[in-house]
């Protein structure tokens, strides 16, 4: 029986259009759920946006818009980028649907009935920017270091989910991997977060902005960050069609940048031990891009837009480069110039450059390429590759299959068919024909990670027609 692979990114906030980090997590999904799909799987790969909370009303109202008006404006966007960027989402899920407004109700009715609320009266520092509580020790000079706003003081009647009760339950889980956090680093960080002790947290706001009504008390909204997680189980019917969500449930991995652990390996968990769910079986959280050395932002002018880079460079670049460049759970730098840099090297005169010289010698020296010489069986190294890919080590497959083309260009360059069609007709069939046999069996690794760029090898590979794969960009 084939298994079953749910897969998830972050639901993303539309306040802004698509950006490089959230373009990561989605091709990273991406090349997962492919390769999980190629394997036999049963893959369910979701992707949507986080529609609600005083973070969105702010920025509608800044467009001088209504909230509804500009989230109907925005969520588009995010499917027209991930569409461009050739992502095989199975569902996009907006938290402003019927289907996920009406099952976030189910879940808080559950967790109600759980015995794990209750109400009291609270005083804290509210960051719109973070759609959460601070502390006064998250502040520098005041206000909140990433978002650079003054946190509101907010003092209201709140209800509470009693997360303290469940530090030594997910503690368990964690060591004992039944919840595997990855990379390792994140699973010491989460460790270390809950044994200095869970506090409860506050799971409504008093009418906050552009929210969902708590069932029971229409005088309260539920707390954003509830909302958005429960989209993993809204999306496949929770509360619905058993049967359905029980098919993919638990999810299998939940992506996320390591800047919403917390609320992915403490909350999320605690919340469906809560209401009698399984937990999500693994959270892997990658790391964060920086540009030029600096943080992203729009005033320093270094925000990388992938749907220009995709139109600039061709879709397959910017899928590439942001796997290859820095290794999945760490941080590192990207920029227009490495990703130009790469486009040359790795892609134009790496890869391109092999497929095309291989197929115009065969033409010219007119070699027989039998069908039978494409390899079926799997060989060593990509068996190599598909193990990376599994432990989501991006970076290391696109190496390994680099080094393969790295040797084939090196291959050519040593056997030097142009002189073999002088003197050695029989090696000259034979170079040519492991080289295109070699090229063959990339395409199926190639394809996780860039798609088009394998369907063209293949045609080009069966045809014999060469094209350009990585042409010269205009500057
Ligand atoms: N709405 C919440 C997520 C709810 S999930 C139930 C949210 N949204 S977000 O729009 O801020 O997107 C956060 C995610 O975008 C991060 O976790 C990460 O996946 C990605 N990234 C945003 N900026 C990034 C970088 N500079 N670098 C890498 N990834 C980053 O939080």
């Amino acid at each position: 029986m084939n298994k079953k692979f749910y897969i998830t990114t972050p639901i993303y906030y539309v306040n802004d259009k698509p950006h490089v980090g959230s373009a990561y997590t989605t091709i990273a999904a991406d090349v997962l759920a492919r390769f999980y799909r190629a394997r036999g799987d049963e893959v369910f790969f979701l992707t949507g946006v986080a529609e609600h909370g005083s973070k969105i009303a702010a920025s509608a109202e800044k467009a001088g818009k209504e909230p509804e008006e500009f989230v109907d404006e925005m969520a588009p966007k995010f499917k027209s980028a991930w569409k461009k960027l050739n992502i095989s989402n199975d569902d996009f899920i907006r938290t402003t649907e019927p289907r996920h407004e009406k099952a976030v109700e189910k879940f808080f009715i559950k967790l109600k009935e759980s015995g794990k609320l209750y109400e009291k009266d609270y005083e804290g520092l509210y960051c719109v920017g973070h759609e959460a509580f601070v502390k006064q020790s998250d502040l520098v000079d005041g206000v909140c270091p990433e978002h650079k706003t003054k946190p509101e003081i907010v003092k209201e009647k709140n209800w509470f989910f009693k997360l303290s009760e469940y530090g030594e339950i997910l503690t368990k889980k964690i060591k004992s991997d039944e919840l595997i956090i990855a990379p390792d680093e994140r699973k010491n960080e989460v460790l270390s977060f809950i044994s200095q002790g869970l506090e409860d947290i506050a799971v409504s706001r008093q009418n906050a902005k552009f929210a969902l009504p708590l069932p029971w008390d229409k005088n309260q909204t539920i707390y954003v960050w509830l909302d958005e997680l429960f989209n993993y189980c809204s999306a496949i019917c929770y509360g619905e069609d058993v049967r359905e969500f029980h098919r993919f449930w638990p999810a299998d991995l939940h992506l996320v940048g390591k800047d919403i652990i917390k609320f992915h390996c403490v909350i999320w968990p605690a919340l469906l031990l809560a209401i009698g769910e399984e937990i999500p079986r693994k959270v892997f959280a990658h790391g964060f891009f920086t540009s030029g050395g600096a943080k992203m932002s729009k005033s320093l002018g270094n925000v990388l837009d992938p749907v220009e880079l995709a139109e600039k460079y061709c879709v397959d670049a910017v899928r590439y480069f942001l796997l290859r460049e820095v290794p999945f759970g760490q941080d590192g730098d990207v920029s227009e110039e490495k990703l130009a840099a790469r486009y040359q090297s790795d892609l134009a005169n790496g890869l391109g450059n092999l497929l095309q010289r291989t197929i115009s010698m065969i033409n010219k020296y007119k070699i027989r390429i039998s069908k039978s010489e494409t390899n079926e069986e799997k060989p060593e190294t990509n068996i190599k590759i598909l193990n990376l890919i599994e432990e989501l080590k991006f970076d290391q497959a696109l190496t390994e299959i680099w080094k393969v083309i790295a040797e084939l260009n090196q291959f050519i360059d040593q056997s030097k068919p142009w002189e073999l069609a002088k003197s050695d007709s029989g090696k000259l069939v034979e170079v040519l024909s492991e080289v295109h046999r070699s090229l063959s069996n990339l395409v199926t690794p190639i394809s996780y990670f860039m798609p088009e760029t394998a369907d063209k090898m293949k045609h080009q590979l069966e045809t014999l027609k060469p094209e350009p794969l990585f042409p010269r960009i205009e500057k």
